[in-house]
């Protein structure tokens, strides 16, 4: 409440005109936060107070991983890995971080966010901006233990033509492989010319047989039970016959589960209010408007795949029903981006006490 009613309005007002310098001074606030265990010990404090204690019994296991609550941050917010003990504290049952790409590069020109305010919904045209894996890499050798389960996203960097995305990711993979709890390959974002023709069944098919290999390579040499988990994200612009052939080769090949959903290309749910030089700037809409597509998306995926390929939820949660929706569609974890801008930083703790209630509020 304080968060919607004081802090959004300065940051939405004149100083938030510029929105992703605004991000990116959020982010350093919970970077350095992060380097300091009394800090990060005092923002959790700080949560408790305005939002509540984290309640009982919404512990998860899922891909062989053990999550504290289903309520994630999803790829995109911490790039860098740069702020997951302050993420945690906030109380996000799993941070995924990333996208990274095995080459650093800095992204689209900006401006590339831009809010569309009246339908609670963003669009970006980022472009994977990330230092690169060895300097991710780097940064989260220094950083363990983390407190939740960290998923680390990997994409194809931009230098490197489609024909040689395996081995792109393969060393990132290899790179990262130490410091993530779970990998996410990354091949629907909408802001890297081409990679969503990696969710083409050949192309899939090559990429994630590489990747679950290199896994089980791994998990061989160092004596594990079991591979750490490799998820798929899935676009929201799949149609029904794409969405079954990424289940399939999914099955196929041994992946541990997938998330629904990435950004949208579309821009039929945006409403009148949203002026047309808004919702027509090109890159990939998040927040309220791609909400029931990501519960359509969910759903055909859990038709087809039951319970061997476990899901994300993820796109335009920002009250509990929302989540319910998705964990009625066959979601057994939720992530959450937009509505961690729109609605401040207590909204894991929220979301979770309104699940746990029982209540059935129209907003937590
Ligand atoms: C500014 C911004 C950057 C994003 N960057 C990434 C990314 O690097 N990798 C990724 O997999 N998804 C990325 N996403 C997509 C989110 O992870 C999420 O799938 C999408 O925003 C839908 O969830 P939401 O409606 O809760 O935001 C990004 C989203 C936003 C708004």
């Amino acid at each position: 409440m304080i968060y919607r009613r004081a802090i959004r309005p300065l940051f939405f007002g004149v100083a938030g005109r510029d929105v992703e310098s605004i991000h990116e001074r959020v982010l350093g606030g919970l970077a350095w936060t992060s380097r300091s265990a009394a800090l990060t010990r005092a923002v959790a404090l700080a949560v408790n107070l305005a939002a509540g204690e984290q309640p009982r019994g919404m512990e998860r296991e899922i891909f062989g991983l053990r999550f504290p609550n289903p309520i994630g941050l999803a790829a995109g917010f911490d790039k860098n890995a740069v702020a997951i003990p302050a993420l945690a504290a906030l109380g996000f049952g799993f941070v995924e971080v990333g996208t990274v790409t095995r080459h650093a590069q800095p992204g689209n020109p900006r401006p590339r966010l831009f809010r569309l305010i009246s339908d609670a919904a963003l669009i970006n045209r980022m472009g994977f901006n990330n230092e690169g894996a060895e300097a991710v890499a780097r940064r989260l050798a220094r950083q363990r233990p983390r407190g939740v389960p960290v998923g680390i996203s990997l994409g194809k960097s931009k230098i490197t033509p489609l024909d040689e995305a395996v081995a792109d990711y393969l060393g990132s993979l290899d790179l990262l492989y130490p410091h993530g709890d779970y990998f996410a390959v990354n091949i629907s974002s909408p802001n890297t010319p081409g990679l969503r023709a990696l969710q083409e069944r050949e192309r899939l098919d090559a990429l994630v047989a590489a990747l679950v290999g290199r896994l089980r390579e791994r998990a061989a040499q160092e004596g594990r039970a079991a591979p750490k988990p490799l998820l798929v994200k899935v676009a929201p612009d799949l149609e029904d016959s794409a969405l079954d052939d990424v289940v399939e080769v999914c099955l196929d090949r041994g992946v541990s589960g997938l998330i629904a959903v990435n950004t949208t290309i579309a821009r039929d749910a945006l409403s009148a209010w949203v002026p047309r030089t808004l919702a027509e700037q090109t890159g990939g809409l998040s927040g309220r408007p791609l909400h029931m597509r990501a519960v359509e998306v969910t759903r055909r995926l859990h038709q087809r795949a039951g319970d061997r390929l476990p899901l994300i939820g993820c796109g335009g949660v920002f009250a509990a029903d929302d989540a319910r929706r998705l964990f009625d569609a066959g979601a057994s974890l939720i992530q959450l981006y937009t509505s961690f801008i729109y609605e401040g930083p207590t909204i894991a703790r929220r979301l979770n006490r309104a699940l746990a209630s029982r209540r059935q509020p129209a907003r937590v």
